[in-house]
């Protein structure tokens, strides 16, 4: 059979096209810069969260900077319609996605016995459900075309306890850990990004006054993104920006919890917004 009969001829790959990533939560902070970061290094994007103008808007200004091509996906990554909406993009295979980058998240303050569940529920589903289910739709092709990579935002708190935040960017380090191990040999990238506080919208979001955070702990949301892409192609598995950082967490790992508890609840009041 030659390949003008064959019905299902390969997908273009990304050797002949410019490369495509996908970014979730790209209207601000950290997905935002990385929606930059990607656009300045040529890739075409697609832009994935729920405000559809924020995302027109800063799509109008990436195009008009870099000429490359943009789309926009308003979607809930809370809601199961929202997470298949960009499972499709991601899975259709006339136009691969190489890079996906599971950025989206936010913040709950207060309690967990006292918070309500259904607000819990939308934080699983962002921070869990939702990388789980687009890792899975990206894999299939990018393991067909032995190529690709996944990008999972977690975070420092994911080696801290801290509510459930922290246990969700906790299993997103070890899904992610275990993704690269895997699919490797495939072909197919993953690393997880860990930062620490990053100056961005999510703890105005939140509600909650940071004014207790000393300034030396607060990072930069381009500098923070270009230091994943460097540890991304220096094949990093678990990205720890800034050496403070890292010698923070290698402190936490040897303290005990009762005194990890005590300095990771800076930044995360238990009292209600
Ligand atoms: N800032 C920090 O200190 C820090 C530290 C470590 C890790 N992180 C992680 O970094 C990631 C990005 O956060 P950020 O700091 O850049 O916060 P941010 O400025 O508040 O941005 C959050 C992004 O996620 C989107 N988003 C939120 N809920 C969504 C939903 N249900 N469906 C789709 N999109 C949603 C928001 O857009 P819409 O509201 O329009 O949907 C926005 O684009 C998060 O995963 C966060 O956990 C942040």
């Amino acid at each position: 059979m030659t390949e003008a009969d064959d019905p299902h001829p390969p997908a273009p790959t990304s050797a002949v096209l410019p490369a495509r990533a996908l970014v979730t939560g790209a209207s601000s902070g950290l997905g935002l810069a990385f929606a930059q970061a990607l656009t300045t290094r040529g890739y075409e994007i697609v832009m994935v969260a729920r405000d559809r103008s924020r995302l027109d808007a800063a799509a109008g200004q990436l195009r008009s900077r870099d000429a490359v091509d943009i789309e926009v996906l308003a979607a809930d990554l809370s809601s199961g319609e929202g997470i298949a909406a960009v499972a499709a993009v991601l899975a259709d295979m006339a136009r691969p996605v190489d890079l996906l980058v599971n950025n989206a998240g936010f913040g709950t303050a207060g309690s967990f016995a006292d918070n309500d569940l259904a607000e819990e529920q939308q934080s699983l589903a962002v921070h869990v459900q939702a990388p789980l289910q687009l890792s899975h739709a990206a894999l299939g092709g990018m393991r067909s075309r032995g190529a690709g990579t996944i990008l999972n935002v977690s975070s420092v708190a994911g080696w801290l306890p801290r509510g459930t935040y922290g246990a969700h960017k906790a299993w997103l380090i070890s899904f992610t850990r275990w993704l690269d191990i895997a699919y490797r040999p495939d072909g197919v990238r993953a690393m997880a990004l860990c930062p620490g506080f990053v100056r961005t919208e999510f703890h105005q979001r939140m509600g909650v006054q940071m004014r207790m955070v000393p300034q030396w702990m607060w990072l930069d949301a381009d500098a923070v993104v270009d230091e994943a892409l460097r540890d991304l192609a220096d094949g990093v598995r678990v990205s720890v920006p800034s050496r403070r950082y890292r010698a923070l967490l290698l402190a936490a790992r040897v303290l005990p919890d009762r005194l990890v508890a005590g300095a990771a609840g800076r930044g995360r009041p238990a009292t209600p917004r």
